[in-house]
C-alpha cells in the first residue's frame, strides 16, 4: 500500500467516491502519512460552487483531524487520461505538514513523481509567522 504503484493505485480507487456533478472533474487521492496510515480522499463540489473542497485538502484535513501530523507521499488521479497536479491552494494547505511530501502521478507516459518543494518553491508557512515573533 505505501510504495508509489499502490499508491496511485489507492488514489484511482478513491476518486470513485468523487462527488463531482458541476464540473464532471473527478479527483482522487491517497496521502501516505509517516505513521504508515494512508488517507484517501475525493473531491466534493457544492450548488454554491465555491464551497467545493479537492481531494487533497478532504485527505489531508481528515488525516489531521485523527492525529496525523507528518506525511511522505501523495497520488493523485485526475480524470483518465488528464495529468493532473494539485492546484495552488493544496499545495499551501500540505506545505504545513509535509515539506518534504514526494507526488504521485501519471501523464500519458506513465506513473511519474515529483515533490512539493519543485511544486511551491517559494513557500509562506510556519516558519515565516516564526521569524516575526518578537524574540
Ligand atoms: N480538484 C481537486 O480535487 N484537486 C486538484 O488538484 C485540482 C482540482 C477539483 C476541484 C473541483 O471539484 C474540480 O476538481 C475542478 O476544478
Amino acid at each position: 500500500m505505501t510504495d508509489p504503484k499502490s499508491l496511485l493505485a489507492a488514489a484511482i480507487a478513491a476518486r470513485r467516491g468523487a462527488y463531482a456533478p458541476y464540473s464532471g472533474f473527478s479527483v482522487g487521492v491517497a496521502l501516505l502519512g509517516r505513521d504508515g496510515r494512508v488517507w484517501t480522499g475525493a473531491n466534493v463540489e457544492n450548488a454554491s460552487y465555491g464551497l467545493s473542497m479537492c481531494a487533497e485538502r478532504v485527505a489531508l484535513f481528515h488525516a489531521v483531524a485523527a492525529g496525523a501530523r507528518n506525511f511522505d507521499a501523495l497520488a493523485i488521479a485526475g480524470p483518465e487520461g488528464v495529468t493532473t497536479l494539485p492546484c495552488g491552494a493544496c499545495r499551501q494547505a500540505l506545505w504545513e505538514f509535509a515539506q518534504t511530501l514526494r507526488i504521485i502521478y501519471a501523464d500519458r507516459s506513465g506513473m511519474k513523481a515529483s515533490s512539493i518543494q519543485a511544486l511551491f518553491p517559494e513557500p509562506f508557512g510556519p516558519a515565516q509567522l516564526q521569524e516575526a515573533r518578537p524574540h
